[in-house]
């Protein structure tokens, strides 16, 4: 098959089966997930039929990752972290500790190396934020104090697995494995050095490209991002958007040797404090949704379901861990931490199920020859079925809350307080959100209030207009526009007020108003003087973004025309028109 059709057939392939799949785990009431799963494994080699290819899909499902982690970066709010790190943070590193040494047990059992059984223990101890998400919202809980927990320790666990893709491949000789082969996206490991050095180098870039991240990049993406909107153009800031996703991701991992994820996990960040987090999140989606579910679908094609009748055993010590294991850890950290029970059983159910990361962290095991195949497929079988078992195991954590209430109807009163703190800081951290949001939308509103000759435009319109405006400001007697200049922009006076003297007369012109649009649009030089009377701010637009925005809004241009005709008419005392450049 040509190269091209391969990449066709592998695509559509994988969308119809998913797609398919996705629709019949719903009826069934399972999270769609596990659909493409399935859609993977009949593509997959280890079934009979069409047997997609697996190279193809396997690089698809890398901008799956770097997508992916793009959107946990763009959603990571550090506000809402700082609210829950009290419980998030050292529950998170006990409960890894905790899954990975049972992984390390379970792998001595079988006889595995330690490189082997870290990597099986740290894949097993880290959920899936798709699967987390998409339960949290299915039961409304998402918003909600236990809810904000589960997310923020599962944020914590990413952060983790970031930093353990990024040492990994820096460790697996130590371990008893080999570096990884070719150029890579995946850490800077292998070279004859001691691995401490490598280890040190490695963590050193990571720590050069974050500061650089975080240093330039919360300057330089929200200014190139407000340069995209103005154009008004949805296309060019959804490019946008992907590109500095993309580019990030790719760019740290050829320049610095970090992986595509953190790369990628860096660009989410940056964007994600900018007040085009929301928008560059909704203009992504449908490509993390797209890509996504390619990754779930490649991933499915790697399991081989015959491990289920291999070794049933070893399956079942992996799905125990997972779903039991893991949740007496996590419930008993919540409550020895001093929280109630109800939030240690929501925890313990949230992160009862392995994922996406999981998946990532058997690869790089195998690429470092730390892993045996058994153990991709024992932990891709864990995945499949912690994520199909997961809604039983809220269920399960529902039951034992009802039969508590019903026991003590006056709740559970132990680890209350600390419990209600914890619910004021998290409510906190959500009105500090709303006010930033709020103060932009009093920005738009107060434009439309101030300037009646704004009021036809609509939000998203003020919106762009609010980006293009520059902010100026003229002390009282300072000449703001000289006649007979070239004309630079338009200005709207936001506050203050200015003298215009113009063919022997002297107007004053107040807060609400304009000046400056004549030149601008006869395309002849400056015909009054304009001088500020007290301390003035003005918005102004400036001669691109002028006609660039009047193109766009004959309405609004008709209307600034109409008043510069009149001006004209008053200092010349003709009654001919400007001319519409
Ligand atoms: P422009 O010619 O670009 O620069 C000077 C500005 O003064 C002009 O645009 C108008 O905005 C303003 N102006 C000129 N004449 C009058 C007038 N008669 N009344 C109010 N404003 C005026």
């Amino acid at each position: 098959m040509p190269h091209e059709a391969n990449l066709i057939a592998t695509l559509s392939v994988a969308f119809v089966l998913a797609f398919a799949g996705g629709m019949l785990a719903d009826r069934l009431r399972l999270p769609p997930l596990v659909g493409y799963l399935m859609a993977g494994v009949l593509v997959g080699p280890f079934t009979p039929g069409f047997v997609a290819d697996g190279e193809l899909a396997t690089e698809l499902a890398e901008m799956g990752v770097i997508l992916l982690m793009f959107g946990v970066g763009l959603h990571f709010s550090a506000s809402d972290m700082m609210a829950v790190k009290g419980v998030a943070i050292p529950g998170a590193i006990v409960q890894i500790l905790a899954a990975t040494g049972l992984g390390v047990g379970l792998a001595s059992l079988w006889d595995w190396g330690l490189g082997a059984g870290l990597v099986l223990g740290l894949s097993l101890s880290v959920a899936s934020t798709v699967v987390l998400l998409k339960a949290l919202e299915e039961r409304n809980l998402l918003n909600t104090s236990n809810g904000r927990i589960a997310v923020g320790w599962l944020i914590v666990e990413d952060l983790a697995m970031v930093v353990a893709l990024v040492l990994l491949p820096a460790a697996a000789e130590l371990l008893g494995g080999h570096p990884l082969a070719g150029a890579d996206g995946h850490g800077g490991g292998g070279s004859d050095g001691s691995v401490l050095l490598t280890l040190a180098l490695t963590l050193g870039k990571v720590a050069i490209f974050a500061t650089l991240a975080l240093a330039l990049g919360p300057r330089v993406v929200p200014w190139l991002l407000a340069q995209v909107a103005r154009t008004g153009s949805r296309e060019l800031f959804t490019l946008a958007v992907l590109a500095v996703a993309l580019g990030i991701a790719y760019g740290s991992a050829k320049l610095f040797g970090v992986s595509f994820a953190l790369g990628a996990f860096f660009a989410g960040v940056v964007l994600s404090e900018s007040r085009f987090s929301h928008k560059a999140a909704a203009d992504s989606m449908p490509l993390q949704d797209a890509f996504s579910v390619i990754f779930f679908v490649s991933v499915g094609m790697l399991f081989d379901p015959s491990i289920l009748v291999r070794e049933p055993v070893a399956v079942a010590a992996v799905l125990l861990t997972i779903i039991v294991g893991k949740s007496i850890f996590a419930f008993g950290i919540v409550r020895m931490l001093g929280y109630p029970t109800s939030t240690g059983l929501m925890v313990s159910a949230s992160l009862a199920q392995i994922g996406e990361f999981s998946f990532i962290l058997v690869g790089l095991g195998m690429a470092l020859g730390l892993l045996p195949p058994e153990g991709r497929d024992l932990v891709l079988a864990g995945a499949l079925l912690s994520i199909t078992l997961n809604p039983l195991s809220f269920y399960i954590v529902g039951r034992i809350e009802k039969g508590m209430k019903a026991r003590a109807p006056a709740g559970d009163v132990q680890g209350l307080p600390k419990f209600l703190a914890l619910e004021q800081e998290i409510e906190r951290a959500r009105q500090r959100m709303e006010e930033k949001e709020r103060t932009h939308s009093l920005q738009v509103q107060g434009l439309e209030q101030t300037f009646p000759v704004l009021s036809r435009l609509d939000r998203e319109e003020l919106e762009r207009l609010l980006l293009m405006f520059r902010p100026r400001t003229a002390a009282p007697g300072e000449k703001v526009i000289r006649r007979g200049d070239r004309a630079d922009g338009m200005y709207f006076i936001s506050s203050g007020s200015v003298s215009v003297q113009a063919a022997g007369h002297t107007i004053k012109l107040e807060r609400g108003t304009f000046f400056g649009e004549m030149a601008l649009l006869s395309g002849r030089r400056r015909s009054a003087d304009v001088t500020a009377l007290d301390y003035c701010e003005f918005l102004m637009l400036d001669r691109r973004d002028f006609h660039q925005f009047m193109a766009r809004h004959p309405g609004l241009r008709a209307a600034v025309m109409e008043l510069a005709n009149q001006r004209r008419k008053m200092n010349s005392g003709t009654t001919t028109a400007i001319a519409t450049n």
